[in-house]
């Protein structure tokens, strides 16, 4: 038995997985497999500073502090042997604000900034709802594995004079740990045609030996004049709640536009449970980390055999990082909207996979960090529901 097996009521905690599925899917009686947050509690680490915090009963207003710096520091080192400089680092409270902050400080109304779908919806919004033009370089999905296109990718820097890429890395929802090889492509290609990169790095630290994280901003020394790198412990810990992620910015002029953003939108600090949270998960969580991966692992591997021997018509494509599962439903032959309401039927609300943009067409995204009994019954369920077609 593991401590992740607990089934933990998260009903009326305002969790939106949970307590928003009536809201999104018009039921509540159903699995909830779609908002990647994890079904666990976060570390005792964490959940001490949060409390000793609680328990001071001042909350004024707060100062990230050095030690936290400092913990983001080490973990870059350690974890991905990544020297990164206490100075470099900005705060906001979540990823996605980060890339709307970055696409807004610059790049113009207008700009072509590049994304490569199927991907994370919400870069399309930041990108659209700043008033840019958004890009697809699509990815190639070849034996069951994403694959960058570098040739249309450089081809729409030049066509479309992009100012800006926006990458996935890990990649979600394809589960692609992307390597070093492929990193220095494509940052020598943003290099080559001036295209700042905002590296999204939310699921580096939920991979697992062989696949290992590589920063792209790590690569090269002259990577890092024209990178972002966007990092957080919100998916690592389950701390989405705490609102505290980073911003890797080794360039000054770089940062003095993000800052002078910040600055426009009265934005200095974060709250003060996620600056005791994300400090102590940094500085005291990779026990857990370790832990919380093998079962991860464990899941995963019970979502793929189980697939290949009871539902042969789906396709799992196994992530290399992360706990989201991409799987292909393209031969049963049905539309987006089928498919999610198939599966909802049969009780289980998947992440729609068209909302994912071109390529996403036709599968389903299932999030597994969450008890291994509800993993198992939502493979039930979904056999079920493939069994009624
Ligand atoms: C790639 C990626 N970026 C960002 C986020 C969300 O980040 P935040 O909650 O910090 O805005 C997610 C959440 O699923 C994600 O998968």
């Amino acid at each position: 038995m593991s401590r992740f097996d607990e089934v933990i009521e998260r009903r009326g905690t305002n969790a939106v997985k949970w307590d928003g599925l009536k809201a999104v899917f018009g039921r509540e009686d159903v699995l909830p497999m779609w908002v990647a947050d994890m079904d666990f509690k976060a570390p005792d680490v964490v959940i001490d500073a949060i409390k000793q915090s609680a328990d001071h009963g001042v909350y004024g207003y707060t100062a990230v502090p050095d030690s936290t710096r400092e913990a983001i520091v080490n973990w870059m080192k350690h974890r991905h042997e990544w020297a990164i400089k206490k100075e470099w680092l900005l705060f906001n409270h979540g990823v996605v604000p980060s890339i709307g902050a970055a696409v807004e400080a610059l790049t113009e109304p207008g700009d072509a900034v590049i994304v490569q779908p199927p991907v994370y919806n919400p870069f399309f919004d930041m990108i659209e709802r700043n008033g840019r033009t958004l890009v697809y370089n699509e990815l190639l999905l070849q034996d069951g594995h994403y694959r960058m296109d570098f040739v249309d990718l450089e081809n729409k820097m030049v066509e479309k004079q992009a100012k800006m890429m926006v990458l996935c890395s890990p990649h979600n929802p394809g589960g692609r740990v992307w390597t070093a090889e492929e990193l220095a492509q494509t940052a020598s290609l943003c290099e080559k045609h001036g295209v700042i990169l905002v590296s999204d790095e939310i699921h580096s630290d939920l991979t697992r030996a062989p696949h290992k994280h590589v920063p792209v901003s790590s690569l090269s020394a002259s990577y890092a004049d024209f990178t972002i790198t966007l990092v957080a412990p919100s998916k690592t810990f389950n701390l989405a709640g705490l609102q505290a992620s980073a911003l890797i910015v080794p360039d000054k002029a770089i940062r003095t536009k993000l800052q002078t953003l910040f600055a426009r939108q009265g934005q200095f600090t974060l709250n003060q449970m996620g600056i005791a949270g994300m400090e102590a998960a940094y500085r005291y969580g990779h026990d857990w980390l370790e832990e919380v991966l093998d079962y991860i692992h464990e899941n995963i591997q019970l979502v793929k055999e189980f697939t290949d021997e009871h539902i042969p018509a789906l396709s799992v494509m196994k992530p290399e990082g992360s706990y989201l599962v991409w799987v292909d439903c393209r031969k049963l032959g049905l539309s987006d909207k089928e498919l999610l309401d198939l599966f909802l039927e049969h009780g289980v609300a998947l992440g729609n996979g068209a909302k994912y943009g071109p390529g996403g067409e036709g599968f389903m995204r299932i999030n597994v960090a969450c008890p291994r009994s509800a993993v198992a019954e939502t493979m039930e369920r979904m056999k079920r529901a493939v069994e009624s077609l």
